[in-house]
């Protein structure tokens, strides 16, 4: 029997998939809904053949060597995997799997949600009405700025920018994309999307929101420059990994009205927001939403699951990271 570490909480359709092909004793789990302290997690994954591994948890060397050489699979709940020192694991022999696919259209309905709340300033307008403040009909109360027939810029058109842009049709937009490759002219059209570079993406959207993976080179890709080269009716949204944005730049942008507004789901020290960014009205802060409904939790924990049980049964896992270790 094998022995499968999960490191938090999860969705019952994970444990249900795994406790199926292995019985419910091959599993244990810091089943509590926080990070598992690292101290903790060190001791759980002594031993452990398979990790069901959580974003919060950094899956790094002193993990790898705490669980042991019998380590056969790491399975990450999420599509990206900036907790995972790939390289590391890679080194060990040790494959990492992801959960692509799956999420992508529940992030761009939250990227949307997130668009139309910081364009009418609707976080802004609720804690108004509560607060007991509405006394009548305003011409001049709260006013946003307009999302129809605008220009999104989208900064890494990979599948969830898609997902983004296709829907920006039902708003009439443009879309204007910066990327590492171009989408054949079929996708460019069916997008009404142009590629531009980086300086003309800044200037020219409406909308901006970056869709690209945190990478080395992508980490601060938002700070105090890009911020000052946008217009300052810009409504700028977050739903990637949070480093991808100069916190303290954002918050100092908003606070000099250098931007219009903020729709931010994912923050640089999670979860922790920068002191400077909780107090602007102008953004609209989330708990790192992005994929979560119950559908689409279900089906990540089920893909990670798979991963593992493919592993474990000698099989190729679907998601690899590094296939090289195989
Ligand atoms: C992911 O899968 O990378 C997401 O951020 C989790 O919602």
């Amino acid at each position: 029997m094998p022995n499968i570490f999960i490191t938090r909480h999860i969705p019952q359709a994970g444990y249900d998939r795994l406790a199926a092909a292995f019985g419910p004793d091959a599993i244990s789990s810091f089943d509590e809904d926080r990070a598992t302290p690292r101290d903790v997690l060190f001791k759980c994954v002594a031993g452990a053949d398979a990790i069901f591994a959580i974003l919060t948890e950094k899956m790094d060397a002193e993990v790898f060597d705490a669980a042991g050489p019998q380590l056969k699979v790491v399975a990450n709940m999420a599509v990206g995997y900036d907790n995972v020192d790939v390289p590391a694991a890679t080194e060990r022999g040790i494959p990492i799997t992801n959960t692509p696919g799956v999420l992508t259209e529940t992030t761009a309905d939250l990227t949307w949600a997130l668009i139309l709340a910081a364009a009418r300033r609707t976080g802004e307008a609720e804690r108004f009405v509560r607060a007991g403040n509405w006394h009548s009909w305003s011409p001049t109360l709260l006013l946003g700025v307009d999302v129809y027939d605008k220009t999104l810029g989208i900064y890494g058109m990979g599948r969830i920018g898609k997902a983004v842009a296709r829907r920006a049709a039902g708003f009439g937009m443009k879309v204007l994309y910066h990327n590492r490759t171009r989408l054949s002219t079929e996708e460019e059209q069916a997008l009404n999307a142009t590629l531009v570079d980086f300086p003309t993406l800044l200037k020219e959207s409406d909308i901006l929101s970056p869709h690209c993976p945190l990478t080395p080179d992508t980490r601060h890709a938002f700070s105090t420059n890009e911020f000052t080269a946008m217009k300052d009716s810009v409504v700028f949204i977050n739903t990637t990994r949070g480093p991808v944005v100069d916190e303290a730049a954002l918050a100092q942008a908003l606070q000099n009205h250098s931007i219009f507004s903020a729709g931010i789901d994912v923050f640089e020290e999670e979860p922790t927001i920068h002191p400077e960014l909780l107090k602007c009205e102008n953004a609209v802060l989330l708990p790192h939403l992005g994929s979560a409904s119950e559908a689409t939790r279900g089906r990540m924990a089920t893909i990670a699951a798979d991963n593992i049980i493919a592993r474990l049964n000698g099989d190729t896992p679907p998601n690899c990271i590094n296939a090289e270790v195989l």
